[in-house]
């Protein structure tokens, strides 16, 4: 099957040009002016942006968490995920304390077995547990099964929360095998102080969830993680920056030339603490770690975004449902299952407040979302651009689209969306997998199982394209 797409206006991390893409099978075959080629399908992208599919590093699909399970299993979360432009997404395999390494790693592939995505699925090893069920010998093997990077949860205490021991371990496997190490990064000893003091005191409402973690329980645990990365020799990635006091250590560290980088998420740049006070319950839609922060944070990660210090926005797509899930921390607001949907509005929100609105180009925002993602997580050149010989990961995007973003109309499991009502102009028309149609205008044409495993390379390593397989 070959697919022509012609006149699209293709906008890489660092190109900006106008051209036609054959496509052939599952990559790019040809990119050029006017080609005089014929094609199984033809695609008129005039005027129309063409853009690498993006990449969600972060998301949390069927997830045990917090007393439930996340609410979006791989078929529906990956649905979601392609109506918002994104063709490929690592989760977080999750060790249940106890539970040994292998097995949780089986544990998430029977998921995408059982739950077949739509788009390319790789995963994270989130290690929770290196006293009674993980060994560091098999830490040291997940690289081999195309699982190159490590979490640590550094709060949740009292469920997966490491204790600096198996963090520094885990940094030192890493230094060993190529890995990356990700972390959550709050610190959660004093967190769970706060809590219980709060909780003492009668304060039950959602608004105390901010308020018991404060921007230094995150700057703190960002600079250990940092310091002890250094230490031990690894790269190091920080994941949902969210504050100033998060910002400043990572900018020191990569200032000084540390291998760190960090992300932020699509929430931390729009929602506010005081949305934790909304009356009857409707704050708990809003009870994601860390919590959303005062708006001045808003405009320093934004900053922190075009200056080069943050590399990447990620949804932490992590579904609760309102109705009957979030509401197990109804007059207990340390109950209240943590996280939030968004894994079909990161672009919408980063094209229409970020590009539109003049906070960055149209580069940055597939540089944060596509190029940066796969170059962190071992999926370049195939994943990530517009290249002759990558993955046909593209999508033909319609920058004058309205849409109205809402529960009612979006693709989730889940019963709310953290932008009801928003009105952005912008939205994916087509989205390509590997050179196969998947979303067509407001039609999912693809069926479960159109997605792949994704192994990915170690740190720094390329991943090969099909070109450079034919060619070795
Ligand atoms: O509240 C959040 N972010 N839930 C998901 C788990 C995590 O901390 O990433
Ligand atoms: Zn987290
Ligand atoms: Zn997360």
């Amino acid at each position: 099957m070959s697919v022509l797409i012609k006149d699209g206006h293709i906008v890489t991390a660092a190109d900006d040009y106008v051209a036609d893409i054959l496509i052939e099978g599952e990559t790019v075959a040809e990119i050029g002016k006017s080609l005089d080629v014929s094609a199984d399908r033809v695609i008129d992208a005039s005027g129309k942006y063409v853009i690498p599919g993006a990449i969600d590093p972060h998301t949390h699909m069927e997830m045990p968490f917090g007393g439930t399970v996340t609410c979006d299993d791989f078929t529906s979360g990956t649905t979601s995920a392609a109506f918002g432009g994104v063709t490929s997404l690592i989760d977080f395999c999750l060790q249940t304390p106890g539970q040994s390494i292998p097995d949780a790693l089986a544990t998430w592939h029977e998921k995408i077995e059982r739950c077949p995505p739509v788009i390319d699925v790789g995963f994270h090893m989130a290690i929770t547990d290196l006293h009674d069920g993980g060994k560091l010998e098999d830490v040291a093997k997940v690289p081999d099964q195309g699982v190159t990077s490590y979490k640590l949860f550094m709060a949740y205490k009292g469920a997966i929360m490491v204790d600096d021991e198996t963090l520094f371990r885990t940094m030192q496997v890493a230094a060993e095998t190529g890995a990356l190490v990700m972390v959550h990064a709050e610190n959660g000893d004093v967190i769970d102080v706060l809590v219980k003091q709060a909780l003492a005191e009668g304060k039950t409402e959602p608004k105390w969830h901010a308020a018991t973690r404060p921007p230094h329980t995150e700057g703190e645990a960002t600079s250990r993680a940092i310091t002890l990365a250094h230490l031990a020799g690894c790269p190091l990635y920080v994941v949902h920056v969210s504050c100033e006091e998060s910002i400043a250590p990572v900018a020191a560290a990569r200032a000084a030339g540390w291998r760190i980088w960090g992300e932020t998420c699509t929430q931390y740049l729009f929602i506010e603490q005081k949305d934790l006070e909304e009356p009857d319950f409707q704050g708990a839609k809003y009870v994601f770690t860390p919590p959303p922060r005062p708006p001045h944070n808003h405009e320093s990660l934004w900053r922190a975004l075009n200056n080069g210090v943050l590399s990447a926005v990620s949804s932490d797509h992590c579904p609760f449902r309102i109705a009957d899930q979030k509401t197990l921390g109804k007059g207990d607001f340390s109950k209240i299952p943590n996280g939030g949907p968004g894994i079909e509005n990161r672009l919408h929100m980063l094209h229409h407040f970020g590009v539109r609105e003049g906070r960055m180009s149209m580069n940055h925002l597939v540089d944060l979302c596509c190029t940066q993602p796969a170059k962190l997580f071992g999926l370049f050149p195939r994943k990530g651009t517009i290249a002759v010989g990558s993955d046909a990961d593209i999508v033909v995007w319609d920058s004058d689209k309205h849409l109205t973003l809402s529960a009612k109309t979006h693709h989730t499991n889940v019963d709310y969306n953290l932008f009801e009502g928003t009105e952005v102009v912008g939205a994916p028309e087509l989205v390509l997998l590997r050179g196969q149609v998947i979303v067509d205008g407001d039609e999912l044409v693809a069926s479960p199982g159109a997605g792949q495993f994704l192994s990915r390379a170690r740190f720094g390593q390329p991943l090969e394209t099909q070109d450079a397989k034919v060619a070795s």
